[in-house]
């Protein structure tokens, strides 16, 4: 399945008129995102395709069908651009700027991927697991047990010292302080009263997002400990021993020869990694916490295996988490020019929705896909085009196989020294919060010390 500029066409082409298309009002538009259970059911009575149409947004086709997600990620026209779909519907413009969304769109974007690739995969993503496991072991110290907690809590902060240790790597005790303060500060203007008000301002505005000089100035500081973190580094040389994602790109700097990772460029990736990379990972680890608590027949078996040393189970419990829990309930690219999409032709300025949420539900796709069910992943890769909690193409998330390990390493950590309970039967509902996707009572459990730490 490919994308195709429209040439005169022979085959049968579906226009946007002939899909279901309702008119729904931005109230409407804004619940599908307060329930987004419910609002999955309801869009599925639409069928695979349908469009959209709200006051003041581009056009979007929204999908559940695998031929469109292979279309969409095997797009080589251009045509589709993930970066200016996140200008237009989020903040990425004011958190990133202008230099780092450049590349986005431009050729430029495969060729920085390419060079950081090396920090987010396999030797790398090794080197980073001692200290993952520290900071599990650290936190493991302090977490409450034999009364209900909310699990989501503790998990920000285990994924949250990840991101110091691992993306930025500071260990000096005063730039660690500030940098925590401005990740606080970061989550608090992003659940913010200011910056709802230009969500508002740039939907009426098409796009056009107002300053926030508050955002600048937290910004402001995170890139400030990242410089002094460079200079420190290049000062004393003692990157040399360092493995973090700042140490991989200081390194990647040094040898660049197309003027591709200066440091203006190393600041912006930092700020995008703990962006990306930060809530997406607790989520995650909390709905893990979430289903197991309620499937002690599953908990039971991965904890054994766990005792076994073998991380196979673990990674399928991870897999079906994330399908049937995704922690982003879509991905979106923006038509940049007119195109023939599979066989439905968008017009430039439209959007496609790859709606995860409905894919990872198929009945044809999977046997009770309503189940959480590990074992159907036990020894299986999953298809891209039915499985895509990271998206995928040119744009697939960067740091997917790192949170995939992170989470593994998290959890074996946890789940060899504690057992959840769940504090009631009922599963916890689907919750947005910004775009993403949290168990409702932000898996609130009880966690048991085990009797006897299991070996492994
Ligand atoms: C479970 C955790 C995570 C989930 C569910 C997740 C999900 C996603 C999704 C859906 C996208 C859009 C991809 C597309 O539309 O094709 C994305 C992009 C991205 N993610 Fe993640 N992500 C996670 C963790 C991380 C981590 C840990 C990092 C880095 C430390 C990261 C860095 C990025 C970056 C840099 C992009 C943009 C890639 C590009 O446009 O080239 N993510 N992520």
């Amino acid at each position: 399945m490919t994308t195709t500029t429209p040439t005169p066409v022979t085959r049968q082409v579906t226009t946007l008129d002939s899909l279901p298309r309702p008119k729904i009002s931005v109230a409407a538009w804004a619940r599908l995102f307060a329930a987004p259970e419910a609002s999955r059911r309801q869009l599925a009575e639409l069928g695979d395709r349908f469009v959209l149409d709200v006051p003041l947004m581009p056009t979007m086709f929204w999908t559940s069908s695998p031929d469109d997600v292979r279309a969409v990620f095997g797009d080589k026209t251009r045509a589709l651009s993930f970066g200016t779909a996140l200008r237009r519907l989020a903040p990425h413009e004011l958190i990133f700027g202008e230099r780092i969304m450049s590349w986005w769109a431009s050729e430029d974007h495969t060729a920085v991927r390419r060079k950081v690739a090396p920090a987010f995969m396999g030797k790398a993503l090794r080197g980073y697991e001692p200290v993952m496991e520290d900071v599990a072991r650290q936190m493991m110290r302090d977490l409450p047990t034999d009364r209900p907690i909310r699990f989501h809590a503790h998990a920000r902060t285990l994924a949250r010292e990840v991101i110091m240790s691992v993306v930025f790597g500071v260990t000096d005790g005063e730039r660690r302080s500030r940098l925590a303060h401005h990740m606080t500060e970061l989550d608090r203007l992003v659940g913010s009263r200011g910056l709802a008000v230009r969500y508002a301002a740039s939907m009426a505005m098409r796009g056009r997002w107002l300053p926030f000089p508050a955002l600048d100035r937290v910004l402001s500081g995170l890139d400030e400990v990242t410089y002094e973190e460079m200079a420190v580094r290049r000062a004393s040389s003692d990157d040399l021993d360092r493995r973090d994602c700042l140490a991989v790109f200081l390194e990647l700097a040094r040898a660049d020869d197309q003027g591709l990772m200066d440091d203006e460029m190393i600041a912006g990736f930092q700020r995008l990694l703990l962006v990306a990379g930060n809530d997406t990972t607790a989520a995650t680890l909390s709905w893990v916490i979430e289903r197991l608590a309620r499937h002690p027949v599953v908990l039971q078996r991965l904890q054994q295996t766990l005792a076994d040393g073998d991380d196979t189970y673990l990674d399928a419990v991870i897999t079906e988490t994330l399908r049937l829990r995704p922690t982003v309930p879509f991905t979106v690219r923006a038509v940049n020019h007119d195109v023939v999409l599979d066989d439905v032709f968008l017009p430039r300025g439209s959007m496609v929705f790859l709606y995860i949420n409905g894919i990872h539900r198929r009945a044809d796709l999977y046997d009770a896909p309503d189940e959480f069910r590990p074992e159907r992943f036990v020894g299986v890769t999953p298809d891209p085009s039915h499985w895509l909690p990271f998206g995928g193409g040119i744009n697939r998330c960067l740091g997917g196989q790192m949170a995939m390990f992170e989470a593994r390493v998290l959890l074996r950590t946890i789940l060899r020294e504690f057992t959840p309970v769940a504090e009631a039967t009922a599963d916890e509902d689907q919750v947005a919060s910004t775009i993403m996707l949290l168990p409702e009572r932000r898996a609130t459990v009880t966690l048991r010390r085990r009797t006897a730490p299991a070996a492994g």
